[in-house]
Order: C-alpha cells, then sequence, then structure tokens
C-alpha cells in the first residue's frame, strides 16, 4: 500500500479494533482517524496494516467501486480478529461474494423484504412486543432489556420472516446464539459442530418445504431452485444462516444501545415522548451514532488512486460506519445525538450492492420496539450508573451494548 504526495502527515498506525467505552459513542481513538479523514492506516492482530475509510463521500464511493471486493475466499480478506480468522468462510451467500453471483442471491430474497411483506410482519412484531413487555413486567421491577426483550423481538421477527415452524424456534435460536458467541468450553461442542448442525436441520426443512410450499422467505428460496439440488440445498441453507446471523443480533444489539442512549438523554426521550411523529427520525439518528456494525470489511482487487493515495492490489480496506456517519463534512455537531436531525445519508446498514436488505424490516423493529417500551413502561430507567454498562467485546464484531439492566 502506498500514501502519495500531497496526502497528510502520516498518523502511527494504531491497532485496530479499537473497544468502545461508551457503547454508542466512537472509541477514544477515533478522534485522530477522524482528523486524519478520509483514509488512513491501521494495524491488525496479525500485524497486518490495511486501510480505515473514515470519510463519508470518499467511502461511499469507493465501496461503490468493483475494484474493492466482498470475497471471502480472497487470501487477502482481512479478519479483525483472531477468533473471526479461524471462523472465515469462503464464498459466504450474499455478504462473501461479488457481483454476478451477489446479484443473482440477492434476487432470490429481494421480494420477501418489500414493502408488501414488511407491512404484513407488523402485527406479528407489534404482538411480539407486547408478550414481551407483559412477561417483563409479570416478573417483577428490574430486568436486562438485551435478553428479556431485544434479543427474543429479533429473533422472533426473523423467524417469521422465514417462516421457520414455532416448534424449532427455540432449538434454533439457541444454536444461532452459540455459533455467534465466543467458544464456551463448558458446551462442548465446536463452532463447526454447532454449524453442521443448524445446516442439518436447515436442509431438512428446507426439503419439508418442497412438498408442503407457504409464503415466506424459506418458500421464496425454495421456489427459486425447484427441484434442489444437493447443491442448492447448502448454498439455501448457508443462506438462511446468513439472514439469521445478520438480522438478530445487529437488530437486537442496535435496539438495546438505542434504549441506552435514550435514557442516557432525557431531554432527547421527553421531545419523542410528547411527539411520538418523531420516532422515524430519531430511529435514523439511534442508527448514526450507534452504528454498531462498525469496519465493513473489504479487499483491493486492483490498484486504486482515491484521494491522494494508492490502495494497492491485495490490500484489506475497512469501511468505519461510524466515522463515516460522523463526519463533520457531512452532520453539524457529529457526536450529538438529536432527535430532530436530518440523517438522508448515513451509512448504518452500508452502502452499495451489499446494502443491508433487511434494513426496511429494522426499522419496523426498532420503530415498534421503543415505541411499545415507552408506552407500556413510561417508568423505564436504568438499573445501575450508565457508565458501568459493558460493551460488546470487540471480538463479537459489533459494537453496542453486551447488557442493559433497566428497572421501572
Ligand atoms: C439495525 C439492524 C441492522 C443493521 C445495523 C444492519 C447492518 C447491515 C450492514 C452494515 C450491512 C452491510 C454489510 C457490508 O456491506 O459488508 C448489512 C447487510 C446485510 N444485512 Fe443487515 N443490518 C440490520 C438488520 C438486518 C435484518 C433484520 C436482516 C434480515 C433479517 C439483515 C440481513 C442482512 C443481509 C442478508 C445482509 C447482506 C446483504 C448483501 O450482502 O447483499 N440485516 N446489514
Amino acid at each position: 500500500m502506498t500514501a502519495t504526495a500531497g496526502s497528510s502527515p502520516a498518523l502511527p498506525t494504531p491497532s485496530y479494533p479499537m473497544e468502545r467505552t461508551c457503547p454508542y459513542a466512537m472509541p477514544a481513538g477515533y478522534g485522530p482517524l477522524r482528523e486524519h479523514r478520509p483514509l488512513s492506516r491501521v494495524s491488525l492482530y496479525d500485524g497486518r496494516s490495511v486501510w480505515l475509510v473514515s470519510g463519508s463521500d470518499v467511502g461511499r464511493a469507493l465501496i461503490l467501486d468493483p475494484r474493492i471486493s466482498c470475497d471471502t475466499a480472497h487470501p487477502s480478506f482481512p479478519s479483525l480478529t483472531e477468533s473471526m480468522a479461524s471462523r472465515q468462510m469462503p464464498g459466504l451467500p450474499l455478504i462473501g461474494v461479488d457481483d454476478p453471483l451477489h446479484a443473482r442471491q440477492r434476487r432470490w430474497i429481494s421480494s420477501a423484504f418489500g414493502i408488501r411483506r414488511i407491512a404484513a410482519l407488523r402485527p406479528a412484531i407489534e404482538r411480539t412486543a407486547a408478550r414481551l413487555v407483559d412477561a417483563m413486567l409479570a416478573a417483577g421491577d428490574r430486568a436486562d432489556l438485551v435478553r428479556a426483550y431485544a434479543m427474543p423481538l429479533a429473533s422472533d421477527t426473523t423467524f417469521a420472516l422465514l417462516g421457520m415452524p414455532h416448534r424449532d424456534r427455540p432449538h434454533v435460536d439457541a444454536l444461532i446464539t452459540r455459533l455467534l458467541s465466543p467458544v464456551d468450553e463448558e458446551d462442548g461442542r465446536t463452532p463447526e459442530e454447532l454449524l453442521a448442525q443448524l445446516l442439518d436441520y436447515l436442509k431438512r426443512l428446507l426439503t419439508d418445504r418442497q412438498r408442503a410450499p407457504g409464503d415466506d422467505l424459506i418458500d421464496d428460496l425454495v421456489a427459486a431452485h425447484r427441484p434442489l439440488t444437493p447443491q442448492d440445498l447448502d448454498t439455501l441453507a448457508m443462506t438462511c444462516v446468513v439472514l439469521m446471523s445478520g438480522g438478530n443480533e445487529t437488530t437486537s444489539t442496535t435496539l438495546s444501545t438505542a434504549v441506552l442512549a435514550l435514557l442516557d438523554h432525557p431531554a432527547q426521550l421527553d421531545r419523542l415522548r410528547r411527539d411520538p411523529s418523531l420516532m422515524p427520525g430519531a430511529v435514523e439518528e439511534l442508527l448514526r451514532i450507534s452504528s454498531v456494525t462498525d469496519a465493513l470489511p473489504r479487499v483491493a482487487v486492483e490498484d486504486i488512486d482515491i484521494a491522494g493515495h494508492t490502495i494497492e492490489a491485495g490490500d484489506g480496506v475497512l469501511f468505519s460506519t461510524m466515522l463515516m456517519n460522523r463526519d463533520p463534512d457531512v452532520w453539524d455537531s457529529p457526536d450529538t445525538f438529536d432527535v430532530h436531525r436530518r440523517t438522508g445519508r448515513h451509512v448504518a446498514f452500508g452502502f452499495g450492492i451489499h446494502q443491508c436488505v433487511g434494513q426496511n424490516l429494522a426499522r419496523a423493529e426498532m420503530d415498534i420496539a421503543l415505541t411499545t417500551l415507552l408506552h407500556r413502561i413510561p417508568t423505564i430507567r436504568l438499573d445501575v450508573p450508565s457508565h458501568q454498562v459493558r460493551s460488546v467485546a470487540v471480538h463479537v464484531q459489533l459494537g453496542g451494548v453486551a447488557e442493559l439492566p433497566v428497572t421501572w
């Protein structure tokens, strides 16, 4: 990788990723990276130096560039941590492939995320939110909002979208949660064994649905391939895993982080309570400031000259959605949380061909979950001082809240 003449003085290469101390705030080490936008270099756990993209305009242009690849099978594809490197799977459907294969795979699922299908899911999300609040209130006057509300709301919604039979949901939920968590020595199962169990189950489900089709995302996948070959079954089962892992943890972490940010900003919360029409804009602002899916990984497959630098073929590139979402050239007072802000250009859902396919579903979930919570538990507040709320450890790949103790 080459930094060419005309660029600002080079930064010492800081280690990356950087842990968030406050779940919805920038890590302290992001300040110098932002000063040095739009591009700087950071060093990963294995000593490798990669590009970190922090500027909004350059980032949006670069992520659209076909010389920037998502191909997880590329030998130089970057991993943020050792545990992610050991779990890196080549050619993951959607997220790990480039066009034209990516576009073909995305067509299998796009109608399930259309306006009509998302609107049809809203009553189910509302029922789930109400049921979870009922359970929290019945259990006492305190709860961990992550486990009692955000996680089950997100996984129930993804299961409803897919058309997962109710009787199988607890088993699948346990498998996927275990798979996405750090290795648990007591559990005894390796990530490979957990994934194999999940894929076996999904292949049986896909095969059954060939015989008895319904009207859900799983049925769309089957319909696009019928009759299913063994190779189709492998790809489609993995597509379901990508959808579940892409939909559950991101939404539950964003929702929990959003609740923390609101409880930490009583004046903003008050504005939202007085004027519920502010909710859609507040959801966008909460997505912007929390940017839980930070550092989208890519690899350059050809040399690219951009912003006074040359990104060489084989260089790793990380797009920091948090820094792009706090670029002072785009937003005034970018670190301020403001429910009145117009946030049209945020990249919390990514940008370009891999932009989150589930974003409208995620918006509906956030809107319903926050509205239900604030309406049904008006006295909700933190049960520990805000600075004690733990951020998710960086090895889990997402920023955000690990646990959110609340009381009422
Ligand atoms: C607040 C919640 C969510 C956030 C913050 C989020 C964030 C993102 C981001 C940043 C990307 C782009 C990744 C990249 O370019 O490397 C992405 C892609 C994706 N998301 Fe989401 N997501 C959320 C909810 C969901 C939901 C609810 C689903 C589905 C049920 C979902 C499924 C996916 C899939 C399948 C992709 C890959 C799309 C592709 O590569 O074409 N996400 N998401």
